[in-house]
């Protein structure tokens, strides 16, 4: 089969090595993809909102399927593009990818059945969230409506934080803002929980926790992804069953409420506290870097889930895990998440060893002049497996030391909450 994957990240280059594996796979593109991505399959330079582009390149190919990586193209409908003109499509259709797309769909569709998550307000307009939050107790979360790339978040500590946000918000920093959302500020620890679906059945995809925090120790800013480990250490089969029958069954049904099909990943980011989940908020996509993280544990064929998927046959699947540790310390360029060096080579990856439990995905890497050039703030994911947590950071770390790349950093400190 030939295979197209949309995206350039981390994640994607973890989807390509997975769906390689299979007997199935003749071919892959990666548009656009990356350096790493490049070595396993064919990168195109295709703006990925170019539709008709995506659409032309993969039917001149005769392309069997696409899988989609990142949130943009889904929300804005690619899914449904591909799908009417007769291509299969991995990843949920534009209703359905409202759950990122929009905070206060998700929100209504928790109110109307009874989903736990943050107590909130939806507000329309500058006046009417300050009166607002004169009655409330700080702190507060504020969040943009739309797809903000992770940053349309505000934890507000006061009432002058919480109005310079809500400014700006309205005055349009993450585009026109029509609503936004105020919510309760939920204590707890954070955990990723990951479900894969086919529209009428589920299954588990593992559970994850990442460390969004640019700093040692959980701190500074918030950036796309640090690092990870797979599987959380909160998770518990009581836990589970809660997720499942408090969160996943009433989002399903809810789906299945306006006529949606959902197939496609589906990621709920909860707050756990006292072995309850609330849910923060629903990604229609696998995680960056959980993806990289989670993946190479998988013992079934990848592909063929996916295909399992996309014709409504999930439930003939039966999803096998190595039941061993990953963690991943992702590596960037410094001065991210603010301005960093761009087009600077990184050298030496050649020279790494990397045993069969090691992995290193590309994110914000491409190749010029036969050179790997660096050209996103994240640039290349460490990942190891083995039995334990602190095995695979000091694997990982000591990999990162050996490649000694002088314009980069890296979070020495991920999973120090379950290593102790
Ligand atoms: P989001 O973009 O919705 O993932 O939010 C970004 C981060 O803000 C989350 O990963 C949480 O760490 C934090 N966050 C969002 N909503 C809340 C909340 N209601 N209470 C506490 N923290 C939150
Ligand atoms: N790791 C967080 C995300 O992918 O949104």
């Amino acid at each position: 089969m030939k295979i197209a994957i949309l995206g350039s990240g981390g994640r994607e280059h973890a989807l390509a090595n997975q769906i390689k594996k299979s007997k199935k796979t003749d071919k892959i593109y990666c548009i656009p993809g990356n350096a790493g991505t490049g070595a396993i399959g064919e990168n195109i330079n295709i703006n990925l909102d170019d539709f008709n582009g995506i659409y032309n390149f993969v039917n001149e190919r005769q392309i069997d399927l696409v899988v989609v990586g990142p949130e943009k193209p889904l929300v804005e409908g690619i899914s449904d593009f591909l799908k009417e003109k007769k291509i299969k499509v991995f990843g949920p259709s534009k209703k359905a990818s409202q759950f990122e797309g929009s905070k206060t769909f998700t929100k209504n569709i928790c109110k109307q059945y009874g989903i736990p998550t943050a107590k909130f307000e939806i507000l329309k307009n500058l006046e009417q969230s300050i009166e607002y939050l004169k009655k409330v107790e700080f702190p507060i979360v504020i969040k943009a409506d739309g797809l903000a790339a992770g940053k349309g978040v505000y934890i507000c500590k006061d009432m002058r934080n919480a109005s310079e946000a809500v400014e700006e918000i309205f005055n349009g920093k993450f585009g026109k803002a029509e609503k936004i959302v105020i919510e309760e500020f939920l204590e707890g620890e954070e955990m990723s929980f990951f479900i894969i679906s086919d529209g009428k059945t589920f299954k588990k995809f593992n559970t994850a926790q990442d460390h969004k925090r640019v700093g040692v120790g959980d701190t500074g800013k918030n950036t796309g992804g640090m690092g990870a480990y797979t599987p959380s250490g909160l998770i518990n089969q009581e836990l589970e069953n809660k997720i499942i029958n408090k969160i996943i069954n009433p989002t399903l049904k809810a789906l299945n409420d306006i006529n949606e099909e959902y197939i496609g990943f589906l990621y709920a980011g909860l707050m756990i506290k006292d072995n309850e989940p609330y849910l923060i908020e629903y990604n229609v996509r696998m995680g960056d870097p959980e993806c990289q993280t989670i993946l190479p544990l998988l013992k079934s064929d990848f592909l063929e889930i996916i295909l399992a998927c996309c014709d409504g046959k999930l439930d003939e699947i039966d999803i096998q895990w190595s039941d061993k540790k990953s963690l991943c310390v992702v590596l960037c360029s410094k001065g991210y998440p603010d301005t960093y060096e761009k087009n600077i080579e990184i050298s030496g990856l050649d020279k790494l060893n990397l045993e069969n439990d090691s992995f290193i995905f590309h994110a914000g890497t491409t190749i010029k002049n036969d050179k790997t050039i660096v050209n996103g703030g994240r640039v290349l994911n460490f990942v190891s497996i083995s039995d334990n947590y602190l095995t695979s950071r000091n694997t990982i770390i000591d990999k990162i030391e050996k490649l000694n790349w002088s314009g980069g950093f890296y979070r020495s400190d991920i999973g120090f909450k379950i290593i102790k």
